[in-house]
C-alpha cells in the first residue's frame, strides 16, 4: 500500500477545494453578521480552531477573509511539517490529535473537515482510541463514524454561542436509532442548535471519494440561559441542485447563485429527533399540504392510521448459500415438457412430483413493477424445504425427496460450517435463515410459516433499492429474496385495492420526497410515516364514488400487471387524478413543489 492510500485509510485524508472552504467561511462570516457577533467583535478578534487541518486549505481561505487569531492541529507528520513551513509566522500549527486535546481551551469558531472513517471498517483505530481518549470512550457507539467524535470534541471546545461549520458526509442526518448516532444526535440537541444545512447531495465534492454525498452544517452552542429557556430555533436550509451542463464543481460552486434555493425548514430545533431520522429538506409550503392531507386522515377518534397500523415490512427470504439453493436454469436444472432434471456431479436426476413442488421460482427486486412483477426476471429455482414437516414423527426426508437430498448432501458440511460462524444452529442446514416464517402478527404469539402467503395470499412488496414509489402486488405465487420487502399484514382489515393504487400514486411519491423517505427507506421509516385514508372517512358520496373508481382501476392493473406497461401509464395517470381529487388536491401545485424542490 502507498504512503498515500495509507493516510487516506488511517487518517480520512481527503482535501477540500478552494471553492468549498471560500463557501464555508463566507457562511460562517454570514452567520457571525446574522448573530450580531460582528457588531461586538472584529473578525481578528475571534479565536478560530481547525482541528484537522490537512494541507491547510481551510487555513488560506480563513487568512484571507481576515482571520488573525487561528489554530489548527494536524495529526499526520507529514502534513503538519508541510503546514509549518507555510504557515508557522501567521498560525500556531499543533500536531496532535484533536481528540485528545484538552477541552479547557475554547474557541469562537470551529471549521473544517473532518475525517470520515467508518468504525466497520477501522475497528482498531477505534478500539485505540476509546482506550485513550476519554472523548472517545464517552460517546462510543457501534456503526459510528470518525467524524462523529470531531464533533463531539469540537462542541465542547467552543464558547457558548460559538459556531461549529463542518462539512461531512451526510447519512448521519437520516439515520435513526440503532444506526450508530445514538450518542451523536442528543448530544448535540443538548448543547446546540442546528443553524444552517447545506444540501450537497447533488453535487460531487471530492473527486476521489465516489458516490459519497456531503453535506455542510454550522452548529451554534447553546447559552445557559437558551438551555434553561428551551429556545428554539429556526434552521437555514441550502439546498444545491444539480447542474446538468457543468459536470466539474467547481463550476457549480462558482455559480452557486443560480443553482441552489434557500428556506427555513418546517422543522425547527425543537423538533428534531434525539433517536430518529430528521427530516430537514421540509419547506414550510411542502408541509402545509402533508398537513391537509393528515387532517383529511384522522379517524373519528382525532387519529390518523400509518402502515404500521396494518402492516409490518419484513425482507424476503434469505439462504445460507445462493449458490447452493438457488438453481438456475440450464446450468444447474434442466426444464424439458414440464419436468426437472437436476445436475449431481455429471448426471442429470429427474425430480418426482413432490420434489418439483418444492422448487420455487425466486424474484430479486429488480423484477417488481407497479401492481404486478415481470414473472420471466427470475433469478432461478429455490429449494424451500418446509421445516414443519422434517419435524413431523416418520418423516423420512431421502425418501420423499430422493434427488434434492442426494444434492444437498454434498454441501451438508460446508452448509453447517456456515451456519456454525454465524452462530446459528447446524440443524438448520436444509431451509432458509430467513423470511421463511414470522411471529404471529395476528394474535401475537406463536410462529406463522410463510409459504403459504408466499404461495397464494394478497401481497404487496417493493424494492429495496428503488428510489420511486414502485409497489408490486401478487396474489399468485411470488418469492423473493430480501432486497425485497413484502408488507405483512397484522390482521386488521385492509383494502388492498385501493392500497396499491394509493402506494403507487404520485401523491405518493411527493409523499415520500417530503418526508424524506426517498432513497435507500428504511422499513421502519415507511411503517410510520405512510399515512392511510380509509373509505370510512370520506364523508360525501362524491368521495365515495371516486374511491370505488379507483378501486375500479387498480383491479384492471392488477389483473393486467406485468406487460402492458402503456396500459399501466395510462390508468396510473388517471388514478392520480383521483386520488387529488378526493382529498381536494391541486395536482398542478404538488407538480410544482416536486420540481421546485425535489427534481433531481
Ligand atoms: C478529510 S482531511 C481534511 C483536511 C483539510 N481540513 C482539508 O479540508 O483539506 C482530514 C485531516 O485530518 C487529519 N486527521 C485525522 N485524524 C486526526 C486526528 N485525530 N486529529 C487531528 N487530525 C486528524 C488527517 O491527517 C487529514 O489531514
Amino acid at each position: 500500500m502507498t504512503i498515500k492510500a495509507n493516510r487516506k485509510e488511517n487518517y480520512g485524508q481527503y482535501f477540500t477545494s478552494t471553492i468549498v472552504t471560500e463557501f464555508m467561511v463566507k457562511l460562517l462570516i454570514q452567520e457571525l453578521k446574522k448573530g450580531h457577533i460582528l457588531n461586538n467583535y472584529k473578525i481578528t478578534e475571534l479565536s478560530v480552531l481547525e482541528p484537522a487541518a490537512g494541507d491547510g486549505s481551510f487555513l488560506k481561505t480563513l487568512i484571507k477573509y481576515g482571520f488573525k487569531d487561528i489554530t489548527a492541529i494536524e495529526i499526520d507528520d507529514y502534513s503538519f511539517n508541510r503546514l509549518n513551513k507555510k504557515f508557522k509566522d501567521k498560525i500556531d500549527i499543533i500536531n496532535s490529535n484533536f481528540l485528545g486535546s484538552s477541552e479547557k481551551q475554547k474557541y469562537c469558531l470551529i471549521i473544517g473537515n473532518p475525517p470520515y472513517i467508518g468504525q466497520n471498517y477501522a475497528s482498531e483505530i477505534f478500539q485505540e482510541y476509546v482506550q485513550k481518549y476519554p472523548i472517545c470512550k464517552e460517546f462510543f457507539s457501534g456503526n459510528m463514524d470518525l467524524f462523529y467524535w470531531f464533533i463531539h470534541q469540537a462542541i465542547r471546545k467552543l464558547k457558548p454561542k460559538g459556531l461549529l461549520c463542518f462539512i461531512t458526509t451526510n447519512y448521519w442526518i437520516k439515520k435513526g436509532e440503532k444506526t450508530g448516532i445514538a450518542k451523536l444526535k442528543p448530544h448535540i440537541i443538548e448543547e446546540c442548535f442546528l443553524k444552517t444545512y447545506v444540501d450537497l447531495s447533488n453535487l460531487k465534492i471530492f473527486k476521489d471519494a465516489p458516490g459519497q454525498h456531503n453535506c455542510i452544517f454550522i452548529l451554534q452552542k447553546k447559552n445557559n440561559e437558551e438551555k434553561r429557556n428551551k429556545t428554539d430555533k429556526k434552521i437555514k436550509i441550502i439546498q444545491f441542485k444539480k447542474h446538468s451542463k457543468f459536470q466539474d464543481y467547481n463550476s457549480i460552486f462558482q455559480l452557486a447563485d443560480f443553482n441552489y434555493i434557500s428556506y427555513d425548514s418546517a422543522t425547527t430545533n425543537q423538533s428534531l429527533k434525539k433517536n430518529g431520522s430528521w427530516n430537514l429538506l421540509y419547506p414550510e409550503e411542502v408541509k402545509v399540504i402533508i398537513d391537509k392531507i393528515e387532517n383529511t386522515y384522522k379517524n373519528d377518534s382525532g387519529r390518523v392510521l400509518y402502515l404500521k397500523d396494518f402492516f409490518q415490512i419484513r425482507n424476503g427470504i434469505i439462504s445460507i448459500k445462493d449458490r447452493v439453493f438457488i438453481l438456475k436454469e440450464n446450468e444447474d436444472i434442466i426444464r424439458k415438457n414440464g419436468d426437472f432434471f437436476l445436475k449431481i456431479e455429471k448426471d442429470h436426476l429427474k425430480l418426482n412430483e413432490l420434489e418439483k413442488n418444492r422448487l420455487k421460482k425466486i424474484y430479486k427486486g429488480r423484477a417488481i413493477r407497479p401492481y404486478g412483477f415481470n414473472e420471466d426476471d427470475y433469478l432461478g429455482w429455490m429449494i424451500f424445504f418446509d421445516k414443519n414437516e422434517f419435524g413431523s414423527n416418520n418423516f423420512d426426508p431421502d425418501k420423499k425427496y430422493p434427488v434434492l437430498m442426494r444434492y444437498l448432501y454434498q454441501f451438508e458440511d460446508e452448509l453447517k460450517n456456515t451456519l456454525i460462524k454465524c452462530k446459528e444452529s447446524p440443524r438448520n442446514w436444509l431451509f432458509p435463515r430467513r423470511g421463511f416464517k414470522i411471529h404471529n402478527l395476528r394474535n401475537k404469539s406463536g410462529i406463522e410459516y410463510l409459504e403459504p402467503y408466499y404461495e397464494n395470499q394478497k401481497k404487496i412488496f417493493f424494492s429495496y433499492i428503488s428510489k420511486e414509489n414502485v409497489f408490486g402486488f401478487a396474489r399468485v405465487p411470488f418469492y423473493a429474496t430480501s432486497d425485497t420487502y413484502f408488507l405483512h399484514n397484522d390482521g386488521k382489515t385492509a383494502d388492498y385495492l385501493f392500497l396499491i393504487a394509493y402506494l403507487n400514486s404520485k401523491l405518493m411519491k411527493f409523499i415520500f420526497y417530503a418526508k424524506g423517505l426517498e432513497i435507500k427507506r428504511s422499513k421502519s421509516k415507511l411503517e410510520n410515516e405512510i399515512p392511510i385514508i380509509s373509505y370510512e372517512n370520506l364523508k360525501t358520496q362524491e368521495k365515495r364514488d371516486i374511491y370505488k373508481i379507483i378501486r375500479k382501476l387498480s383491479k384492471e392493473l392488477i389483473t393486467n400487471s406485468s406487460q402492458d406497461l402503456e396500459k399501466i401509464e395510462l390508468y396510473k395517470k388517471e388514478i392520480d387524478k383521483l386520488i387529488f381529487n378526493l382529498l381536494d388536491l391541486n395536482e398542478k401545485i404538488i407538480d410544482s413543489l416536486i420540481s421546485k424542490y425535489y427534481s433531481k
